[in-house]
């Protein structure tokens, strides 16, 4: 039902629809600046970055690639920081030059608002001659010649891509639909213009206005639908027979689509598609009562990802060895250690669950400062960590002296991978601020949620 006091900016249509509009639209606009809306497992960290580098120098070393180069596509790619720790790793691991000097790592995306942002990044920069960028919609990758890429690499672009909402029913199948609405009294909203504007994703024009994105409240239906028109539809009806009634099943039909110009775009020797992304590991997890299945974070508007469809499409596309595992897996096998986020470290604090906000902020800080007694960045960085609106005064100035105070080496970011070794290294600063041996010990060990990072890979 709409509410009748907010302004529809359209008409309902299917969720991909709707999603993948205002996406480009947010990664059109924003640029690098997304990072302010949200962080990724590679958006600052280099621990995943350096585990593909790794992986990567492993199956490569002692090999000659075709045409005397390795061609490496990232996908979505953010601010660059995946492939310029990436690229550092690989040259930093390859004493005798066996590799890195044979590599050409193409960074791939659909805004070059984001390209711009990422060829400006210093750890990329370093690697000049090495990479290029391309302005490409990773659904629609036309430009490149079949059978010529040897790797590629997502994060975090699969929630971004097309996707439809699937509910069953008694046998039936509903599909959600979307509506975009504003308030009545948000700026512009009344004006043809605007609407012109949003419809036809006039991203300068858009650019200038006061953040409308943010405010959109999104109503939603679920109607009939017959799954014979949906792409990989003898797959998708295998797949719905053991989904439960009721609960709404993203179907990541643009991480087919990408996921099948993967399959024509890699070479005969290549290393295959790897992914990581948030979503739901098995069965179990999608059938979970009340598991979220979208998220909105500033205005972008990402679907959870399901990774078991994902392995289903992957088969029929002719990946014959698919393998998925918790992202935390593939980066322990790397560091040879337990790991953990920082953030899932504070989140086992005794106090976490019923501190403010702004309370957590500083145990965050304090945190941070106690693991930087032991751990030393490759990279220096200073770690942005602005108090969040509405924060008291002395809260907040206690926030921004914390901040301050944060070692350029230490841990780069809240999300950043720590080892067990490092966190029981810091033991004593971190019993100062509460922790016990057994909650950092949970952090380690906590049982996964039904929607986690999961990382696949696709092979011939
Ligand atoms: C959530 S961000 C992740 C960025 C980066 N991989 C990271 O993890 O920090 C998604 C990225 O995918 C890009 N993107 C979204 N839709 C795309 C599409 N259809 N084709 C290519 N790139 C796309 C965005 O511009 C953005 O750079």
């Amino acid at each position: 039902m709409r509410s009748p006091d907010l302004i529809a900016l359209g008409e309902f249509k299917p969720s991909d629809q709707w999603q993948t509009h205002v996406n480009s639209i947010f990664y059109g606009i924003k640029g690098p600046e997304i990072h302010n809306h949200f962080q990724t497992y590679v958006s600052l960290d280099h621990r995943l970055a350096y585990a593909l580098a790794e992986d990567f120098f492993k199956q490569t070393v002692g090999k000659k690639p075709e045409g005397r180069v390795w061609t490496i596509q990232e996908w979505g790619v953010g601010n660059g920081n995946l492939a310029g720790c990436f690229l550092s790793r690989l040259q930093e691991i390859d004493f005798n030059q066996q590799v890195y000097p044979f590599i050409h790592y193409i960074l791939c995306d659909e805004s070059e608002e984001i390209l711009k942002g990422a060829r400006a990044n210093l750890r990329l920069q370093k690697h000049e001659g090495r990479f290029s960028t391309v302005k490409i919609d990773a659904e629609h990758l036309d430009c490149f010649r079949s059978n010529s890429v040897t790797k590629i690499i997502s994060n975090e672009i699969w929630d971004d891509l097309a996707t439809k909402v699937l509910l069953k029913k008694e046998n039936q199948f509903y599909e959600e639909y979307l509506c975009p609405h504003l308030p009545p009294d948000f700026p512009g909203v009344n004006e043809k213009v605007f609407l012109q504007q949003f419809l036809n994703k006039d991203l300068r024009e858009l650019a200038q206005r006061p953040s409308f994105l943010e405010a959109i409240h999104w109503e939603r239906d679920f109607q009939r639908v017959e799954l014979s028109d949906w792409p990989f539809s003898n797959i998708l009806q295998k797949h719905s027979q053991n989904l439960k009634d009721e609960i709404p099943t993203p179907v990541n039909t643009g991480a087919f689509a990408a996921l099948k110009k993967a399959r024509e775009l890699l070479a005969p020797d290549n290393l295959g598609y790897t992914g990581f992304d948030y979503g739901m590991l098995d069965l179990k997890d999608l059938n979970q009562e009340g598991r979220p299945y979208f998220n909105l974070y500033g205005g972008q508007y990402t679907f959870m990802v399901n990774f078991p469809l994902l392995e289903e499409v992957g088969r029929e596309i002719g990946f014959s060895e698919v393998n998925r595992e918790y992202q935390n897996d593939f980066v322990k096998r790397s560091l040879d250690s337990e790991v953990s986020g920082v953030v899932d470290l504070v989140q086992n604090h005794p106090q976490a669950a019923n501190m403010l906000g702004w309370d957590r902020d500083i145990l965050m800080l304090r945190t941070l400062q106690a693991l930087n007694t032991v751990y030393h960045s490759p990279y220096p960085v200073k770690l942005e960590y602005p108090p969040m609106p509405g924060t008291p005064k002395k809260q907040r100035k206690q926030i921004l002296q914390l901040a301050k105070n944060l070692s350029a080496r230490g841990v780069p970011d809240t999300v950043a991978y720590v080892t067990k070794e490092e966190v029981f290294a810091a033991l004593k600063p971190l019993r100062k601020l509460g922790y016990r041996e057994k909650d950092i010990e949970s952090a380690f060990h906590s049982k996964p949620l039904p929607v986690s990072f999961i990382h696949i890979q696709f092979k011939d």
